[in-house]
């Protein structure tokens, strides 16, 4: 990847590879199953697994949201998700024999190295999912999972990211097929489905043109609103984070469901609105929560606010009611957030290069929290 002005742009564009990388070497297609050979948990404490909690900061934390409907839809888990800097002075809730997932990018943040020796001190199993080889905390933790998005420069993750989630998917088809928790058959779908993501993904790069309009269009309004209804709400969360640590531009994630009980006293035509509102057809919950991101954006437009929406390619309603669309391809819900992303990313760089502001390095970030 050569001639590209900044880090940030640089790993977005390397989402692709970053994908492939860190699924493939896991796929068995033959046998249709993955194999995580360092997971180092044996089979029976897995089948026997009551409670997972997943604990991270930042980002990593909205990967670890996405992960919990993964893991509780295709294993039948009940996971928790934890910011790592509450987990470790809240004497959290952990029993022996449970699994804590740690996820970071950098495995050195000061607070998701305290939540892993914190869980490790309760009987916990831990799993690190982490994009450092050797790291603190991929070290310390008795499995690992890495992700191979290659070294991430800029302070934003993106490539890091959208790793985290393969991964996490990676895992909770492990843990269902360990738990003879999905039919044969469904699992090789997921498989399929997995090996032409980052191809998908290349599609979606494709649209940078799109988002470049988008941000030239919206670069100068000072708040925004990103929202997403179930595994979608964790891509919203995160497309406010991208804005807010690159642009300076506050932008709050929310699940769209909730924001008719207060958020939407702020939209009008000065506070633009981000809504996911992709639609799995196959998925009859992704069809009903479709419908009522259809009515939520209509609401929007009665309060002048101006809508800017994630949809799938073949969607022939959504243009009609929003003020800006960005297609990504159709693929299945719990896999459309990786694709969602992209525009966001795209989108969060564009408008801060256009702030003129030093994307990489943005003002107070530092790319690992240690202490
Ligand atoms: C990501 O865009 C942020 N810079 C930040 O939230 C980061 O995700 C967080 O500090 C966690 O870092 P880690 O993944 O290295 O643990």
């Amino acid at each position: 990847m050569t001639n590209f002005p900044h880090y940030m742009i640089r790993e977005i564009f390397e989402q692709p590879q970053g994908l492939r990388a860190t699924i493939a070497p896991r796929l068995d297609v033959n046998q249709g199953r993955v194999r995580l050979d360092d997971v180092r948990i044996g089979a029976a404490e897995l089948r026997s697994l009551r409670r997972i909690h997943i604990v991270a900061s930042g980002t990593s934390r909205h990967a670890g949201m996405a992960g919990q409907f993964m893991i509780e839809e295709l294993a039948g888990v009940q996971v928790d998700v934890d910011y790592a800097s509450e987990f470790e002075y809240r004497s959290p809730l952990v029993r022996p024999g449970e699994l804590t997932i740690l996820i970071t990018q950098s495995g050195e943040t000061g607070d998701t190295t305290g939540a892993l020796r914190e869980a490790k001190r309760k009987g916990s199993h831990t799993i690190a999912i982490s994009n450092v080889e050797g790291s603190t905390i991929a070290r310390e933790a008795d499995g690992v999972i890495y992700t191979h998005a290659g070294p991430e420069i800029s302070i934003a993750s993106t490539k890091a990211f959208t790793a985290q989630i393969a991964a996490l998917f990676l895992f909770a088809l492990y843990l269902a097929q360990v738990r003879e928790a999905i039919p044969e058959d469904r699992a090789r779908y997921y498989i399929h489905e997995l090996q032409r993501l980052p191809g998908k993904t290349e599609a979606v790069l494709k649209r940078a043109a799109e988002c470049e309009a988008l941000a030239q269009a919206y670069c100068k309004f000072d708040n925004f609103m990103f929202v997403g209804r179930a595994i979608h709400y964790p891509i919203a969360m995160d497309g406010a984070l991208k804005l807010k640590e690159v642009s300076y531009i506050h932008a709050e994630g929310y699940p769209t469901g909730e924001t008719k009980h207060g958020p939407i006293a702020l939209i009008d035509e000065h506070l633009p609105v981000v809504v996911i509102a992709t639609c799995d057809r196959s998925d009859a919950g992704s069809r009903l929560r479709y419908e009522k991101n259809l009515e939520n954006i209509a609401g929007y437009k009665k309060q002048q606010g101006r809508v800017i929406a994630i949809a799938t390619e073949g969607d022939s309603q959504i243009a009609a009611r929003a003020d800006h669309v960005v297609f990504i391809p159709d693929a299945p819900e719990l896999l459309s957030p990786i694709l969602e992303m992209v525009p966001l990313q795209l989108f969060a760089y564009y408008v801060a290069v256009k702030r003129g502001l030093d994307v990489d390095r943005p003002r107070n970030l530092v790319k690992s929290v240690t202490e």
